[in-house]
């Protein structure tokens, strides 16, 4: 915060309100919240995906797509894990959407 003139929003791992008095005690205007959200009623993705976020302790998730400049931490599964894999491989952004999946 100290480093710049202008507001700053805090974002990532914020979830509950002790994070944003953290944040703005750091000097942040506010903060940006996302997959806390997921969780809320009102989002209408399947209550199967909410039930494994709020079950999920932080050795849970993986970081992908650190290689294409936008990193992504997601929940471990068999889908991540073949991710990780053809990153690892050095499979190109570009071909993904090509690539032969397991189901
Ligand atoms: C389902 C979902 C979709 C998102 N889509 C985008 C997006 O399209 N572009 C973007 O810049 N950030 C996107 N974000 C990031 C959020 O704007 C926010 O910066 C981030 O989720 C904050 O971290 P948190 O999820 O730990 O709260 C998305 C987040 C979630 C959870």
């Amino acid at each position: 915060m100290d480093a710049v003139d202008i507001p700053v929003i805090a974002a990532g791992g914020i979830y509950d309100g002790r994070g944003l008095v953290a944040a703005l005690a750091l000097g942040a205007q506010g903060v940006q919240m996302g997959t806390r959200f997921m969780c809320a009623t009102e989002c209408t993705i399947h209550s199967n995906v909410k039930e494994i976020l709020i079950k999920a302790k932080d050795r849970d998730t993986i970081v992908t797509g650190r290689t294409t400049g936008h990193p992504v931490r997601i929940i471990r599964n068999k889908l991540a894990r073949q991710f990780e894999e053809r990153e690892r491989q050095g499979a190109l952004w570009k071909n993904w959407r090509s690539l032969e999946w397991d189901d």
